[in-house]
């Protein structure tokens, strides 16, 4: 049995990105694996937020995640600052990693571009990652494309680490799906859907009524072409709508390419909202029934006590270590 461990950021409520490229391979993997999953809202503040939203988009995330079929008592969920060797471990693996590794981040260049005045915690971001990561010296990381960049700086960490003092940490690899780990903006392909993008109409929430999945696959950016095929470097936003309807009906490519051959992309964005409505009803349902009984603030507390008997393990190993 591996031990898996992910997180989600509450920077905003969860999309169909999130659902595609982590959530739906948490639910898979808790009944193979030791499981930790956690709301990563010390990662949220690496931009501003204001505390009602965050707490809602945290409390949300957690909801979602029992919702979308997370068992707490299969796997521990948990969140983040509620394990306090988090930001401990955080501080320590800052201190391991260098400037010119953080400053070749592709999402730190993404999201500081254009910005006066960005946050140091933005640029340290994955230094805290690493950390949350290592306190459990995890073998499998669920996460999609954009991760990758950050786990291998992990295990760079991992490496320094065990090279100064001494063999411990665990190399954590990462588990992506094959199609969909990284799903695209609906307003533009050329970068992912994020809950964090300030337009809404760039994502599907997963939180979003049938009515505004609706409006927002019609409106959803194509092509002057009318042919669904799946080419992502000529018809990328085309692409995007062809895998996230693979995901949500089940379906391979090639099955829907000859599903609307002819047809043009009218019938296809009909039918992907009804895929999107039928897959994400039922898991609203479920999360206002969650969020109705209360019962979330047990399971996190529970989660995080879990959790913390093994971070904290690892912590006084990793403080030792380092001569503390
Ligand atoms: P976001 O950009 O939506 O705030 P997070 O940083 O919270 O995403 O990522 C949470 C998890 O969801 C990570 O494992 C990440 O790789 C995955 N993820 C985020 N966006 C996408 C996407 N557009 N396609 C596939 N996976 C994604
Ligand atoms: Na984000």
């Amino acid at each position: 049995m591996k031990r898996v461990l992910s997180g989600m950021q509450s920077s905003g409520f969860l999309t169909i990105g999130n659902y595609i490229g982590a959530l739906r391979n948490y639910v898979k993997l808790q009944h193979l694996h030791e499981c930790f999953f956690m709301v990563v809202d010390l990662h949220a503040v690496t931009v501003p937020q204001e505390p009602a939203a965050l707490r809602e988009q945290t409390e949300s995330a957690a909801a979602l995640y029992i919702a979308s079929g997370i068992d707490p008592n299969k796997a521990s969920v948990f969140l983040q600052s509620h394990v306090h060797a988090h930001a401990e471990l955080g501080w320590l693996m800052t201190t391991l990693t260098h400037m010119g590794e953080l400053e070749r981040m592709t999402q730190f260049k993404d999201k500081s571009a254009g910005k006066d005045s960005v946050g140091a915690g933005l640029f340290t971001y994955p230094s805290l990652m690493a950390a949350d990561i290592l306190l459990y010296n995890a073998d499998l990381i669920p996460v999609g494309d954009d991760q990758k960049q950050h786990l291998e700086l992990t295990r760079d960490l991992a490496h320094r680490f065990n090279n100064r003092f001494g063999d411990y940490f665990t190399m954590p690899e990462p588990y992506m799906p094959e199609v969909g780990a990284r799903i695209m903006s609906l307003d533009d392909a050329s970068k992912k859907m994020s809950k964090s993008n300030p337009n809404p109409g760039s994502y599907i929430a997963m939180l979003d009524e049938p009515s505004v999945i609706r409006k927002k696959i019609s409106r959803a950016v194509t092509d002057s072409g009318r042919e669904v095929k799946y080419d992502p470097q000529n018809k990328p936003e085309v692409s995007n709508l062809i895998s996230i309807y693979s995901h949500f009906a089940d379906m391979s490519v090639a099955e829907i390419e000859a599903k609307y051959e002819g047809q043009g992309y009218g019938p296809f964005k009909k039918d992907l909202a009804e895929h999107l409505v039928a897959v994400l009803e039922p898991i609203q349902q479920r999360y206002r029934e969650i969020r109705a009984s209360g019962e979330i603030f047990d399971i996190l507390k529970k989660g995080a006590e879990e959790a913390a008997e093994v971070a904290n393990a690892t912590l006084l190993e990793v403080k030792k270590r380092m001569g503390f």
